[in-house]
């Protein structure tokens, strides 16, 4: 939490106490000054007395009313803007984060951070700064102005604040625990509820919804049993408050009473005491808003600060080297997700200069996706290294890096907007021809002319509204856009035809005769006339060479071939 309050602006923070300074210095006069209408103006029945001090409480109910605007509007603003300023830091750092990273945390959580954590921190910056301050002033404050006026009534207030405080303490200590568990119970509903709707197809396919809703079920009843739990705690809190309040105002008036008949104690002053113990318990009762979004707040900033402070474990180097991209090559690399037990990738060891197409060739799992994902360092190596040009790429800025390299995810992922937003980002300032060229290549211009928007036309959430061959098609197009020195392309042909597949990589040729294609492919139609073909099997490189060399020396490339000519003879 101290870090966050680090982050509140000084000066404007100073102003905004200042302006609550001047309401709770105002507020505290006013009943000194109506005691002193009742003990002196009445009791000699002054008017011009009473008529001054009445102009004096205007100006002094003015004067509280323009502070309490101001320090309102001035906290409003500090936290608010807090919030903002977190939200895209939190956002920024998860742009920085490696898939490691985000395998740790879970976008759930992340979402749940950027969103409910910040407004709790938020509530509670703007509720702390002003009721942390004006609670205990007003107690002190109207302690210290009824001993003024009489000792005795200042004694009974004084009495009251022991119960007022183990109250506080009991509910702060008990509500606490609970709002720790609810966070966590708030992100697995999220969580539940994300995987239900991105999954609402499958789901309904397998008749699986009311396992599903039961499931969240059993979450939303646990978290629904955790909030009244603890709002019933922190519900007795006010009544409570109240009640040694009003406890303390009855024992003024019966001391009081006493008093008055002795004459030690005057009417005026009993009538400023009540009003002190009015106020009491008005900053009490906000108080308590304030103690409940305390352990919230606490535990949100600690979520918050858990996603800000994190690692990232893909850094750039002190001195970035500049990288010629002549040749890429993987020297004895071997990988590992974080946390898996078997390396994924071991011993790769392969070479490719520029103009020539290497092909990755294996079956599911084999790690195909993990050996190019290195390329772009989404993930980096447990071993060895990938070298572009001969520089290591970790010796290299990310950014150069990023602009050397071209990708094509095996997940086609296209960005809610029109088809040239999402094909600008492979080359921000490309012109419409150059656009239509990279469609042309990919074979997606068809497809394109027959949609009325043209290029303008809309691609929803995750390229929702395009099929699976065209969303590939266009991821294709996109990769095909970026000039670049390395091309990615990860499975990236499996939905096309085998014709289309063709056409596809013989018209990609012309662009990539500079540059180095890396091709990801089970088919070996898409494979064979590739340069070298690398052959993955079960995480280890069974072959590396041409087609004809590995099909005439290489069982395991040999053994794809037959499982494959035998797959589409039985499909004739
Ligand atoms: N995020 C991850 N965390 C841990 N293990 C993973 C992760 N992603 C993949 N794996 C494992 O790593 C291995 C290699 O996966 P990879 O995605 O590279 O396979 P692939 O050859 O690309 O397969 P496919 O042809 O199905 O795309 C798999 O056995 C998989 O179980
Ligand atoms: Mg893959």
């Amino acid at each position: 939490m101290l870090k966050i309050v680090k982050r509140l602006p000084i000066a404007m923070s100073v102003i905004a106490i200042g302006f609550l300074i001047v309401q709770i210095i105002c507020a505290l006069w006013l009943p000194l000054v109506t005691a002193d209408i009742v003990n002196i103006g009445i009791k000699t029945s002054d008017i011009d007395f009473i008529w001054s001090k009445g102009y004096l409480m205007i100006a002094l109910s003015v004067c509280s009313m323009i502070g309490a605007i101001c320090n309102t509007y001035l906290f409003s603003r500090i936290s608010y803007k807090l919030g903002g300023e977190l939200r895209s830091d939190i956002y920024r750092k998860a742009l920085r984060f490696s898939k490691h990273e985000f395998d740790k945390i879970g976008t759930s959580s992340l979402i749940t951070r950027n969103t409910n954590d910040v407004t709790q921190v938020q509530t509670l910056v703007e509720g702390g700064l002003k009721f942390l301050i004006l609670a205990p002033a007003m107690l002190i404050g109207g302690i210290v102005m009824t001993y003024l006026l009489s000792p005795t009534l200042a004694l009974v207030f004084l009495c009251a604040v022991p119960f007022l405080a183990i109250s506080y303490f009991v509910i702060y200590r008990f509500a606490s625990p609970l709002y720790t568990k609810m966070q966590k119970l708030l992100d697995n509903l999220n969580q539940f509820f994300r995987e239900g709707l991105t999954g609402v197809k499958v789901i309904r396919a397998f008749g699986k919804e009311e396992q599903e809703y039961e499931k969240y079920k059993a979450v939303n009843r646990e978290y629904t049993k955790n909030y009244i739990t603890a709002g019933t705690i922190m519900s007795v809190s006010i009544p409570l408050v109240t009640m040694f309040v009003s406890l303390a105002t009855v024992i003024i008036v019966w001391v009081g009473g006493k008093g008055v008949e002795s004459g030690t104690i005057e009417v005026g002053s009993i009538m400023s005491a009540i009003s002190y113990s009015i106020q009491i318990l008005m900053g009490f009762g906000m108080l308590t808003n304030v103690i409940l979004a305390i352990p919230r707040g606490q535990i949100s900033a600690k979520r918050i600060n858990e996603v800000l402070d994190m690692p990232v474990g893909i850094n750039d180097p002190e001195q970035a080297i500049k990288a010629e991209n002549s040749t890429l090559t993987f020297e004895n690399v071997d990988f590992r997700y974080q946390g898996a037990e078997r390396k994924t990738l071991e011993n790769i060891n392969l070479t490719v200069s520029v103009g020539q197409t290497l092909a990755i060739i294996g079956g599911t799992g084999d790690g195909k996706t993990a050996l190019v994902n290195l390329i772009s360092r989404l993930y980096d190596v447990e071993k060895g290294s990938v070298k572009i040009g001969g520089t290591d790429i970790r010796d290299m800025e990310q950014k150069t890096l990023h602009g050397l390299v071209s990708y094509s995810p095996q997940k086609s992922t296209l960005f809610f907007g029109t088809i040239r937003s999402n094909m600008l980002m492979g080359k921000p300032d490309a012109t419409d021809g150059e656009i239509w060229a990279a469609l042309d290549m990919a074979h997606a211009t068809e497809f394109i002319r027959t949609l009325p928007g043209g290029l303008d036309s809309a691609v929803e959430k995750g390229g929702g509204n395009f099929s699976g061959g065209q969303k590939q098609r266009l991821c294709i197009a996109r990769a095909l856009l970026k000039d670049a020195s390395i091309y990615v392309f990860d499975d990236s042909f499996s939905a096309l035809d085998f014709k289309t597949d063709g056409e596809v990589r013989r018209a990609m040729r012309g662009k990539l005769q500079d540059a180095i294609t890396v091709i990801v492919a089970q088919r070996i139609g898409t494979v064979m006339d590739a340069d070298a073909i690398a052959v993955i099997d079960n995480g280890k490189l069974a072959g590396f060479g041409s087609h004809e060399e590995l099909k005439a020396t290489n069982p395991v490339y040999r053994q794809i071939i037959d499982s494959q000519f035998y797959k589409e003879e039985a499909a004739v």
